[in-house]
């Protein structure tokens, strides 16, 4: 159905935190510093991106890929102009400029089952490209091959789009990989427009390409355990069954709340858990103005929606619908992103106003959206309803992030924040001025001593056991049984860890307040009595976890996390794979 919402698509996320208690890690005296009894959350500037980060995705263990406009005419040069593709090096917070041929301007993208990024889609705005020498990039598929070198030297992005590309121009599209590896890219513009989406590209297509083309059904996806994708609409859902191609209507958002840009609200999948993996979605932000009026009669102090919604996609789940709750404040342009133990992050935006520049009758600066959010609030998706939200303890920045800012987990553990531009170009002087300054939001966790994982192998195929090494921290509530199950009950076995503490996560890619293909499945896992050995079972198939890279990171007793370990699940093959792993059946929607 023809919108004039631009699509957006759903990521996916979960989790869960306990302060656990003091007492307990306070029994070894010696070994309790300040950190380690009252560890804090903690933001740092560090670093700046040379580019507009405005989509960021996580390459390989020390590398983010950044993408920006051409023509936002930043500080990072390459080849004697202002580049707007980045490699940006995690341990030296320094960016590398890369080579790319056509405008990636609000583009989408995700690694393939192979471990290859694709980033798809873009723009062409005449001025501006051309005085960069930008191709049209509405078209482009960009591939960019694993990167082996932790600086990212000798790793460059393919970029032609006369030789490989989309069926059709796509400016603003969604994308999220599926079962088969491959991603589906749906919806978009076909033309350039101001505000709304006045183009509405209504179909979707695959890359690598099947079925010869472009076919019909617009919207944003997240891909269900069973393979569907469910997609949002401003306050449209519904699922799409791929192989099927059916559709299935389900409950609008609740209380006129729409999401879909150029409402930029957000949504996420839950964190999936064995043995039943039941989805679930929530969708925070966003706004309950009408759709359709002119935006020269809207405000940047239009208020923002402070709803979260929330539904389990299962019969039931759909029949009793969205259940409602509330943010501490309100939001315009977040994003919601997973912690590695489970919880979601919502972070970044706005408390009034909208997406884009100097389309409402009173934009602050050029921004169309004002009263930036701060601090970032944590969701815990196994808090009852009413309590899962808080910004108890979560750092103040005074940097803004609202349009075109973007916010990725790292394989550390903390997360990197950057960009924001609601200016066409680079504009110094403006109020929400052209941002390069990259913040570090580290959980507490990263202050403890950390376990390590060794030994993770390279690749491991679906409904797999496998083990690998952990060095668990010199904390005495870890080591002797009798406190751990005193302390940590609901959390650890006596001999073992239950499902809640090995997170398989896609870190996702972020733009446009979206965190595409982004998931975490709880894997099944028992600690040796060696205490040394983990014995790990990887997702039973491929639409439980679209196959290609995922990182394994490690929580012991709610509160001691590892860092990521890379890891390809599947075969590791160039999509279209087959599936692989134990079938499973699904109750029909
Ligand atoms: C801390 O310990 C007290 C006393 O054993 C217990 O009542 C409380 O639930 C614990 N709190 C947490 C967060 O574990
Ligand atoms: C933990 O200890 C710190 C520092 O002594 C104290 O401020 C805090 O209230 C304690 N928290 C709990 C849950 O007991
Ligand atoms: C206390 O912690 C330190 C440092 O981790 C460790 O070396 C020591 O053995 C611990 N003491 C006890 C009694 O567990
Ligand atoms: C910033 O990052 C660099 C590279 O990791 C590091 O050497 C430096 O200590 C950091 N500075 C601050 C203030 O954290
Ligand atoms: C950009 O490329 C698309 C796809 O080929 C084409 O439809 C569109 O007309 C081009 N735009 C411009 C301004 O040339
Ligand atoms: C694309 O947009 C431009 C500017 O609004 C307009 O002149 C042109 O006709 C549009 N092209 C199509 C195919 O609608
Ligand atoms: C969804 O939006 C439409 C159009 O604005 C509105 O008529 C409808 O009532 C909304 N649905 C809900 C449940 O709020
Ligand atoms: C920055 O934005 C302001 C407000 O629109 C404008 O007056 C100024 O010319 C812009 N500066 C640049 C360098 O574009
Ligand atoms: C992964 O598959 C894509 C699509 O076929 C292909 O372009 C790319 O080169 C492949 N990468 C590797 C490492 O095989």
């Amino acid at each position: 159905m023809p919108s004039i919402f631009r699509s957006l698509f759903l990521p996916l996320l979960a989790g869960v935190a306990a302060a656990t208690n003091n007492t307990t890690i306070a029994t070894n005296a010696t070994a309790a510093t300040s950190a380690t009894i009252n560890p804090q959350w903690t933001l740092v500037q560090n670093g700046t991106t040379g580019i507009l980060a405005n989509q960021m995705i996580i390459v390989s263990p020390t590398l983010a890929l950044l993408f920006d406009l051409a023509g936002t005419g930043g500080p990072l040069q390459i080849n004697g102009k202002s580049a707007w593709g980045a490699l940006y090096d995690l341990e030296t917070n320094t960016p590398r400029a890369i080579d790319v041929v056509s405008d990636t301007f609000c583009a989408s993208g995700s690694i393939l089952s192979n471990g290859t990024m694709v980033s798809v889609g873009g723009d062409y705005i005449e001025e501006l490209s051309e005085a960069f020498n930008a191709e049209n990039g509405t078209n482009a598929v960009r591939i960019f091959e694993p990167c082996d070198t932790p600086d990212g030297s000798g790793c460059e992005l393919y970029d032609d789009p006369a030789v490989i590309h989309l069926t059709v121009p796509r400016w603003y599209p969604s994308s999220v990989r599926i079962y088969d590896g491959s991603l589906i890219v749906v919806g978009g513009s076909f033309n350039f427009s101001f505000f709304y989406n006045t183009f509405t590209e209504n179909s979707f297509e695959f890359w690598p390409p099947k079925d010869n083309g472009a076919q019909t059904c617009s919207r944003a996806c997240s891909p269900s355990p069973d393979g569907t994708i469910f997609m949002i609409s401003g306050n449209q859902t519904i699922i799409y069954d791929i192989e099927k191609k059916t559709e299935t209507r389900l409950p609008d958002l609740p209380n006129n709340v729409k999401i879909a840009n150029p409402f930029d609200g957000t949504a996420q999948m839950l964190p999936l858990s064995p043995p039943d993996y039941i989805p679930e979605v929530v969708a925070c932000g966003g706004t309950t103005t009408t759709e359709g009026i002119l935006p020269i009669q809207l405000s940047s102090q239009d208020p923002a929606s402070s709803q979260c919604s929330r539904i389990t996609l299962t019969p039931e789940g759909i029949k009793q619908g969205w259940a409602v709750e509330h943010m501490p404040e309100q939001r315009m342009l977040p994003e919601m992103l997973h912690l590695p133990t489970g919880e979601l992050l919502i972070i970044n935006g706005g408390q009034t106003g909208y997406s884009g520049f100097d389309g409402v009758y009173d934009p602050v600066g050029n921004s169309n959206a004002d009263h930036p959010n701060y601090t970032p609030t944590l969701y815990n998706p196994t808090a009852p309803l009413g309590q899962r939200m808080s910004k108890e303890g979560l750092p103040t920045s005074n940097i803004a992030r609202m349009y075109h800012s973007t916010v990725t987990l790292t394989p550390s553990g903390s997360f990197m924040i950057a960009g924001s531009n609601p200016n066409i170009r680079q504009n110094l002087t403006v109020p929400y001025a052209t941002e390069y300054r990259v913040e570090h939001l580290s959980p507490p966790y990263m202050s403890l001593e950390r376990p390590i994982l060794s030994n993770v192998p390279a690749k491991v195929a679906f409904n797999t056991e496998f083990t690998i090494n952990i060095q668990i921290p010199h904390v005495p509530a870890l080591v002797n049984p009798e406190i751990k199950g005193k302390s940590f009950s609901n959390s650890c076995h006596n001999n073992g860890l239950t499902h809640r503490e090995v997170a398989l996560m896609d870190l996702g890619y972020s733009s446009h307040s979206f965190h595409s293909s982004a998931r975490l499945v709880w894997l099944d896992a028992t600690l040796e009595a060696d205490q040394k050995t983990l014995r790990l079972t990887s997702p039973p198939n491929n639409r439980i976890y679209p196959p290609g890279i995922a990182w394994i990171y490690v929580t012991i007793a709610d509160r001691y996390v590892s860092a990521g370990s890379r890891i390809m699940i599947g075969n590791g093959a160039s999509p279209p794979v087959q599936d692989q792993g134990k079938q499973m059946s699904w109750p029909k929607l």
